[in-house]
């Protein structure tokens, strides 16, 4: 029988979004698991009982009998109490899965319940922010979401236009806005501020995001403080910042209040209370009638005037605390989280193969659970080790790979001592000393030179391409462009002037292959570039 992925109704009170559309319903039918949504679980988003049905999903007529039928059961928020008393957690099925937000971090409580039984519970916040799981991500794909809204709520609150104004009754300048924080939910705002026609600045910790907020249009603040204080900690999160840093940043903010007329706010460490970073006095120096959207209001809020899941007004100034933006725009909201489950169900081997499997990074950092057994918090990262090893003596470390083939996510940072890099160097040196005794019998003039160039070429490739952390993986690419165009050269003078031989066909494999890569190469930056670009700028 088939694997029965479970869509309940959400009872957060407000919700609106659901765990699946009829477009996910489709892709899950494809991959061969049976579907069945609860009876009014997707109004809220439009998604009426009947599209589902006309999808192919079965419709539940009651929670009961949805959440008995799971095999799978894939929901928004964290699982909780609904109205009559009971716990969505004590309603999954003994060696069901659930697939959902979690928190772990903050809900002690929920995570004990999910260890009743024979449960797997899989926390959908806690995927790497990694470039193979962003697919997966949907903390970035409902940040994507609350930036673009938290521009439109700025908008429909603001007495004025966005872009500026020439007419016969006179003119306007365009809005100012000032985005603090450039991550996901930053770049959007930025992005859907620009093409209001607004004049957009921003800041953020991490000077990475200086090139993207630029390249969205937007100018990048500068402090007085040297920015080379690393704001980036591994995953692509902020540091958190020296005492001299967060004053500059003030001083920063405090000048930019007296001159905007929206601030947008997203600044966040992952699991630490939101930064105070527009302090009363700077709400007070703005011009009344400004929007000021704190989006990280549900983590205390980057704005001391901010009421989580409210719109206040300061001295004339509108707060807004709305911690629902995502479900404020529930159609595609739930589009893009279905999408997301959709991907990650793939991940996991679809109907056919399904299996919470430890060798994949996604799922031993996102696991929180599994048959009843607590996983969670994961072993940690084999790149940075928890604690260091003061006592060993210093001896330069290998690089560690990014992840590595088998079992174990084992510290690879140990001296050099005989890790398996160190085994294949071995090898190689006695291959490469063997071909140089029997070299004098080698067929071909050069041979020991050549293979020499060869392997060396092979393993500096592999290093080069291993230890590259994913962000610099565009970079790479035009590396590697780079290099295969020597390819093409190298395979061309093979080819050029010789008689049909050995070399001239490997020569023209080469050109072949190092061509695919370049185009490819072209292809897939080209994609990249498009992602980040708006039309018009
Ligand atoms: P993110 O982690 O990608 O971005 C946060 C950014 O803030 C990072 O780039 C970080 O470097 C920056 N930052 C941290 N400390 C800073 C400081 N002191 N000054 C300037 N920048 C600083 O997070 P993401 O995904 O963009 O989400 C942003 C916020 O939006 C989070 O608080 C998230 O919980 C919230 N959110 C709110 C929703 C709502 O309905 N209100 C819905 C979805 C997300």
């Amino acid at each position: 029988m088939a694997i029965r992925i479970a869509i309940p109704k959400e009872v957060s009170p407000g919700e609106r979004r659901v765990a699946a559309t009829p477009d996910t319903v489709k892709k899950l039918i494809k991959m061969g698991f049976d579907v069945s949504v609860e009876t009014s679980a997707g109004t809220l988003a439009n998604y009426p009982d009947e599209v589902f049905k006309a999808a192919g999903a079965s419709i539940a007529p009651d929670t009961d009998s949805l959440w008995e039928s799971a095999d799978v059961l894939c929901k928004i928020n964290p699982p909780q109490l609904r109205s009559d008393g009971s716990h969505e957690a004590d309603s999954l099925r003994d060696g069901s899965t659930l697939i959902s937000l979690i928190f772990p971090g903050q809900n002690a409580e929920l995570v004990e319940r999910l260890q009743q039984g024979s449960k797997t519970a899989i926390a959908l916040d806690k995927i790497p922010r990694i470039t193979r799981a962003q697919k997966m991500d949907v903390l970035s794909s409902m940040a994507n979401i609350a930036g673009y809204r938290a521009v439109l709520e700025a908008a429909h609150l603001y007495g004025g236009f966005f872009s500026g104004q020439i007419t016969a009754a006179g003119k306007t300048r365009p809005a100012q806005v000032l985005v603090i924080g450039a991550g996901v939910a930053g770049l959007a705002a930025i992005g859907t501020a620009r093409s209001l026609g607004a004049e957009v600045r921003a800041f953020d910790v991490r000077p990475a995001t200086k090139e993207q907020v630029e390249s969205m249009g937007a100018r990048f603040l500068m402090l007085d403080v040297p920015m080379d204080e690393s704001g980036e900690s591994s995953g692509g999160y902020a540091n958190i910042m020296s005492d001299e840093f967060l004053q500059a940043e003030l001083a920063c903010f405090a000048e930019q209040a007296r001159d905007v007329d929206i601030i947008i706010t997203t600044a966040l460490i992952p699991g630490r209370p939101a930064p105070e970073l527009i302090l009363q006095e700077m709400v007070e120096s703005m011009k009344p009638g400004s929007v000021i959207v704190d989006l990280a209001a549900e983590q205390g809020g980057n704005c001391t005037a901010t009421v989580p899941g409210e719109v206040v007004t300061s001295s004339g100034v509108h707060i807004v605390g709305y911690t629902d933006l995502t479900s404020r725009l529930p159609t595609h909201a739930s589009q893009f989280f279905g999408t997301n489950i959709v991907n990650l169900l793939s991940d996991m081997g679809g109907a056919e193969d399904f299996t919470v499997n430890f060798e994949d990074e996604v799922l031993l950092k996102s696991t929180i659970v599994r048959d009843g057994e607590l996983t969670w918090p994961p072993p940690p990262d084999p790149e940075k080790p928890a604690t260091a090893t003061p006592a060993k003596p210093v001896v330069a470390e290998a690089p560690a790979p990014r992840k590595k083939s088998g079992t174990g996510h084992g510290a690879s940072s140990e001296p050099l001592a005989v890790g398996p890099r160190n085994m294949i160097a071995l090898t190689l040196a006695i291959v490469l000393a063997l071909i140089g005794f029997t070299a004098e019998s080698a067929p071909v003039p050069h041979f020991v030179q050549q293979v020499t160039v060869f392997l060396l070429a092979c393993f500096i490739g592999w290093q080069v391409v291993w230890s590259v952390t994913p962000a610099l993986h565009t970079p790479l690419m035009s590396v590697t462009n780079a290099i295969s165009g020597i390819i093409v050269v190298g395979g061309l003078l093979g080819v050029a002037g010789s008689e049909l031989n050995t070399a001239a066909v490997l020569g023209a494999v080469a050109i072949l292959i190092a061509s695919i890569n370049i185009a490819g190469g072209f292809l897939v930056t080209q994609r990249m570039l498009q992602m980040f670009r708006k039309e018009g700028n």
